[in-house]
C-alpha cells in the first residue's frame, strides 16, 4: 500500500514485466493502491437520497486514490479478523472483484489492497450488452467461486453468490453517490462470451457486473 500522497504525485508503481500469455501478466503486474480514506464522505442519509442508476458516462478514468477508496468501500477489509465491508456467505469468501478498465484487467485483493493483473487486453465491452460499458472507465467484474461451495446444490451456488454480490454492489452504489460518482448494477450481460473474455477457469463464474465513472454531463 502507498500513501496517498505518494498516489498524488504518481509515485505508485504498475510493475509490468515481460509477460506473454495471460497468466504470466497475472503473475507479473501489480499495481499498488494508496490507503483507503477510510472517514468523512457525505452523511448515509444523504447517500441513499442521492443513489441511483446512471447510464451515460464520460470517458475520463478514475484516479487512482478515487479507485481506491471505491475498492475498499466495495470488498475492503474493515476488522483486524480480515473480514469485509460486505457480510458474506457461511464466512466462506466465494466472491472476487474484477476491475475492467482500458489497460486490462485486474483482480482486487483486499488483504493487500492492491490490484493484480489479470489480462492486458481491454474487455470492456465484453462486460455487458449496452453501449455506455466499452467506453466508461471501470467495469467492476463479481465473480464466484463455485468450487468453495461444494456442499451446496448447484442450482442453489448462484444465488447466494448474488446476495454476496448484491452487498458490493449497493456498497458501490453509495460510494459513488457520496463522491459524486455514476453507476450502474447490472446482469445484461453474455454471461458465456464475458467469461471466455475474463478466462475464467474451472467453477469460477460471473454474477453481474457493475458500472463507475463520472456522469455524462
Ligand atoms: C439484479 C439487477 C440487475 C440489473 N441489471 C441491469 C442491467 O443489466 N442494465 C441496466 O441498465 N440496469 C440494470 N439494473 C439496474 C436497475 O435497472 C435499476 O436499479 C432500477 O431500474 C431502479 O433504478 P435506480 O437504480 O436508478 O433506482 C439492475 C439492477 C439489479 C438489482
Amino acid at each position: 500500500m502507498i500513501t496517498r500522497r505518494e498516489a498524488s504525485a504518481g509515485l505508485f508503481s504498475a510493475a509490468v514485466l515481460a509477460g506473454t500469455s495471460a497468466k504470466a501478466a497475472s503473475e507479473a503486474t501489480v499495481m499498488q493502491l494508496p490507503a483507503p480514506k477510510t472517514s468523512g464522505g457525505m452523511p448515509l442519509m444523504q447517500a441513499l437520497k442521492l443513489r441511483h442508476s446512471t447510464r451515460e458516462y464520460a470517458e475520463r478514468p478514475l484516479p487512482l486514490p478515487v479507485l481506491s477508496d471505491l475498492l475498499w468501500a466495495a470488498f475492503g477489509v474493515n476488522r483486524p479478523s480480515g473480514d469485509r465491508t460486505v457480510p458474506y456467505w457461511r464466512h466462506i469468501m466465494v466472491i472476487d472483484v474484477y476491475a475492467a478498465m482500458a489497460d486490462g484487467v485486474w483482480l482486487y485483493d483486499p488483504k493487500a489492497h492492491l490490484l493484480r493483473k489479470h489480462l492486458d487486453a481491454d474487455i470492456r465491452a465484453a462486460t455487458g450488452q449496452q453501449d455506455f460499458v466499452g467506453a466508461a472507465p471501470l467495469n467492476l467484474v463479481y465473480v464466484a467461486h463455485g468450487e468453495r461451495m461444494h456442499d451446496v446444490p448447484p442450482e442453489d451456488r448462484r444465488l447466494y453468490a448474488s446476495v454476496d454480490a448484491g452487498f458490493i454492489g449497493q456498497n458501490v452504489y453509495l460510494f459513488c453517490a457520496s463522491e459524486g460518482l455514476a453507476s450502474v448494477f447490472r446482469a445484461a450481460i453474455d454471461y458465456k462470451k464475458l467469461a471466455e473474455a475474463m478466462q475464467l477457469e474451472g467453477e469460477q463464474f460471473v454474477t453481474f457486473a457493475q458500472t463507475v465513472g463520472y456522469p455524462r454531463s
